[in-house]
């Protein structure tokens, strides 16, 4: 299986934890890759069986706060994603509201099949990746089985 792990960053903190899911999923034997949104050429997209993609959280801590600017046009210019496993993430300081809710949906529009997601927080967060790797790993490979 080939995972493809797609961010959009601006200081750093969320391409730190794409690597880190990369680095867990390699560790497990999985091919993984990262590449950012809005720049990733399609056929990496097209060659990857499962995405998982990441944004920051942008907003005023209680109003418009959402997924970062420019990853609803970065996921619109992928190539279809109909029949790709998908799971979401976000980084943020305070609370991502419905962050993630709305990048599913934004993914679902273009097909792909998205199940689970996980919010980090800060630096300490990067413990929870073992984790979420774990719950990632089960829902695709059910996603799959009822394929
Ligand atoms: C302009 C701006 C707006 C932000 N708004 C929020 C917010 O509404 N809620 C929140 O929890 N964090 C907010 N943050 C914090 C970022 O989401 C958080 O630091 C994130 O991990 C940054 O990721 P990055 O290092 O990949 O850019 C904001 C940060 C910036 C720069």
């Amino acid at each position: 299986m080939r995972v493809l792990i797609l961010y959009e960053t601006r200081r750093g903190f969320t391409l730190t934890v794409a690597r880190a899911i990369r680095d867990e999923l390699q560790r497990r034997g999985i091919l993984a890759t990262t590449a950012p949104l809005r720049s990733v050429d399609d056929g990496t997209v097209v060659a990857a069986d499962a995405l998982i993609v990441g944004t920051w959280v942008k907003g005023a801590i209680v109003a418009g706060v959402g997924p970062a600017l420019g990853v609803q046009e970065g996921i619109a210019r992928l190539p279809s994603l109909e029949g790709k496993r998908a799971a979401v993430f976000c980084t943020c300081d305070v609370a991502p509201r419905n962050t993630l809710d709305v990048l599913a949906v934004w993914l679902r529009r273009r097909g792909a099949e998205v199940t689970v997601g996980e919010t980090f927080k800060r630096r300490k967060s990067l413990r929870q990746v073992p984790r979420f790797v774990d719950v990632v790993l089960e829902a695709f490979a059910r996603a799959q089985a009822n394929a």
